[in-house]
């Protein structure tokens, strides 16, 4: 297949919109990291997903709304606690679990009756949907498992001669894919960190946001493996969890302990390493600064795959706020490889 390149004028829009109403695939920016879109009331079109990501099929897709009252098309009750998210953090990186009307195919929930609804902010994303006139399914735009995208040229990379189109626009501001929260129980839960914290929802609210315990845990895993064992303690709410996940063709360790000891950790290890031959690179980020991590967390990744890196020494930042947001993706990524110091 042919793709298409297109800018983010008015009649590239237009013309991404008609490729989406016809069933096909545009790939496109959104403030978090790039989206792979098809109307999300199409079954044939959202099955094409799938195949060009070489997704599971039971992995559901977010579906991407651009104005705050295209929610009730797709869920039967908007509870207050949906209208306060919705109004702080609305068009943003939060997206929201709900009960789902039966009109969504089950091809886009995988097969739930809940679907995950979310309304970006970036304006190139938000006039695509706008101008398609329909819900967009969109998962991030990378092959199955490839670290996720934050500019055009990473799709590129993965999906040129895949599907129909891509829209060219700017490197993602946020860097790593929205909040995912469930507001279909009592109490909201967050399944997937992102620069939404739960202290920013629980605030909200006026109530205490819980995390999916399973953030908390770590699978056991070997290296190679696509698909972590549901064990226990494993057992993943959102089913794109237990899915290996973001991994560079390198190998990769995390160093996690006192900042000191990991950089000295990391320069031993650096040095046994390009001794016997290895080509080493380091992913050290600022402590207090995680937005920014967020932000180049991905595409530093994907830097080392072009640049051949045979292995990856990573410092492990702390686990807070958006921190914590990071290191869900980082230790996946290095398949919970962790040496703590
Ligand atoms: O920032 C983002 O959310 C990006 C951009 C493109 O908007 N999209 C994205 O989609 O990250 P994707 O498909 O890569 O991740 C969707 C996540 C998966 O972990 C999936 O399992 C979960 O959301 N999810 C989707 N529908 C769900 C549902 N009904 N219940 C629980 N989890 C769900
Ligand atoms: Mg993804």
């Amino acid at each position: 297949m042919e793709t298409r390149f297109f800018g983010t004028r008015e009649e590239d829009i237009q013309h991404a919109a008609e490729i989406i109403r016809q069933g096909g695939l545009v790939a496109f920016p959104t403030e978090t990291v790039y989206g792979l879109g098809a109307d999300a009331l199409n079954p044939d079109a959202v099955a094409k997903v799938y195949a060009a990501k070489g997704r599971p099929s039971d992995n559901p897709m977010i579906v991407h709304i651009s104005s705050k009252n295209d929610l009730d098309r797709l869920t039967i009750e908007i509870t207050e606690e949906m209208k306060k998210l919705a109004d702080a953090f609305w068009p943003g990186p939060l997206t929201m679990v709900v009960p789902a009307r039966p009109v969504i195919p089950k091809v886009t929930t995988g097969g739930l009756d809940t679907v995950a609804v979310r309304m970006p902010s970036d304006s190139v994303a938000a006039n695509l949907i706008t101008a398609a006139g329909v819900p967009i399914a969109a998962p991030s735009a990378n092959l199955s498992g490839r670290p996720s995208p934050t500019s055009a040229r990473h799709v590129m990379d993965d999906l040129d001669g895949r599907i129909d189109a891509i829209i060219e626009g700017d490197d993602c501001r946020v860097g790593i894919e929205s909040t995912v929260v469930d507001m279909t129980g009592n109490v909201p839960v967050v399944l997937r960190p992102g620069i939404i914290t739960p202290e920013q929802l629980s605030r909200v609210l006026g109530k205490t946001v819980e995390l999916d315990p399973v953030l908390r845990t770590r699978p056991e895993i070997k290296r190679g493996q696509e698909l972590l064992e549901t064990t226990e303690n494993f057992k993943p709410k959102s089913p794109g969890m237990k899915y290996k996940h973001y991994a560079p063709k390198a190998e990769m360790v995390i160093y996690k302990g006192d900042r000191d000891k990991v950089l000295l950790a990391i320069t031993e290890e650096k040095f046994r390493r390009t001794e016997c031959g290895q080509k080493v690179e380091i992913i050290m980020f600022d402590d207090d600064e995680p937005e920014i991590a967020a932000r180049e967390f991905f595409a530093k990744l994907r830097a080392c795959d072009k640049a051949e890196v045979d292995v990856i020494l990573a410092a492990a930042l702390k686990e807070d706020g958006v921190g914590f947001s990071v290191m869900n993706r980082m230790f996946k990524s290095a398949g919970y490889n962790i040496v703590e110091v």
